[in-house]
């Protein structure tokens, strides 16, 4: 199938043949960094890939998602991306210097590296708190990550993850969602965490709650602001890239696998009605 049509025939799709900056994610949780890319970058040309056939990568082992973040990567390439971004959190934890190795010069972004530096920009008590999927928190790259960059400071993961298929229900505020939020935070509220990484694409959507369950002294980080302002960042600094990729609209949004359930709670993450495409050629 060609570009043109994995990316369907509304023209909202169309692709263009054009230079492009390549977002993906396990599912459609992306959609949350996607909104923070738009609102930096506008008109710039983006397409998002969902791997919703396949999702979700949090509870997989990290030779899958490092072979599935490489399989996302090349279809994106393959649609004319020169910029990759890995909205996904578990992919960024497992998948990031895989990724690097094996597409030497083409710049990815990645959602660790950002929150990282603002975590160790916010903190005061040096005591960092983690919540992710499975994956992200088993992989340890945090702890690693801001551990090289300050060896003082304490950093404390706990995987949450009920809070995804809570969000993908659309329980945002139901009391079930608040309760299961709170247990997720004991432990590290325990540990006298100042600082917490919403590490998974899901939390975002849930900030009022764990800012009152996290207690308000506690300084969220939304991994998917800080990475945008690095991908804005990159672009200012490389305007030659940048005309390449600006302007042309809409982002165009496609997923591995489409479902009335997956539009609506595009919307949530978006937060307001987008179309999703199937893209019939996408890895599998
Ligand atoms: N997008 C995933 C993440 O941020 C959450 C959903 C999944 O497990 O695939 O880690």
């Amino acid at each position: 199938m060609s570009d043109e049509a994995a990316v369907g025939s509304t023209g909202a799709g169309r692709s263009k043949g054009g230079s492009l900056i390549g977002v993906f994610d396990s599912g459609i949780g992306g959609l949350t960094v996607l909104k923070e890319l738009v609102a930096r970058l506008p008109g710039f040309r983006m397409v998002y890939f969902g791997d919703t056939a396949r999702t979700p990568y949090g509870t997989k082992s990290p030779e899958t998602i490092i072979r599935y973040a490489i399989e996302d990567t090349e279809y994106l390439l393959r649609l004319g991306a020169k910029v990759i971004v890995v909205a996904c959190h578990s992919a960024s934890s497992v998948a990031t210097e895989a990724l690097k190795e094996r597409f030497p010069g083409l710049p990815i972004f990645e959602v660790v590296t950002p929150s990282v530096k603002k975590a160790l920009a916010v903190t005061k008590r040096k005591v960092i708190g983690v919540i992710g999927t499975r994956a992200t928190v088993e992989s340890g790259v945090y702890e690693r990550l801001l551990r090289s960059l300050d060896p003082e400071v304490k950093v404390y993961g706990n995987p949450c993850p009920l809070l995804v298929p809570l969000v993908e229900e659309g329980w945002l505020k139901k009391p079930e969602t608040r309760m299961i939020v709170k247990k997720c935070l004991i432990p590290l509220k325990m540990k006298g965490i100042d600082t917490l990484v919403l590490g998974c694409t899901h939390y975002p959507v849930l900030k009022k709650i764990i800012q009152a369950k996290a207690g308000k002294r506690v300084i969220l980080v939304d991994p998917a602001e800080e990475l945008a302002e690095e991908v804005k960042g990159f672009l200012e600094t490389h305007p030659g890239l940048a005309r390449e990729l600006a302007p042309d609209g809409e982002p165009r949004i496609l997923v591995s696998d489409l479902t009335p359930a997956f539009s609506r709670v595009a919307r949530l993450f978006l937060g307001r009605q987008v179309q999703l495409l199937k893209a019939e050629d996408a890895p599998a």
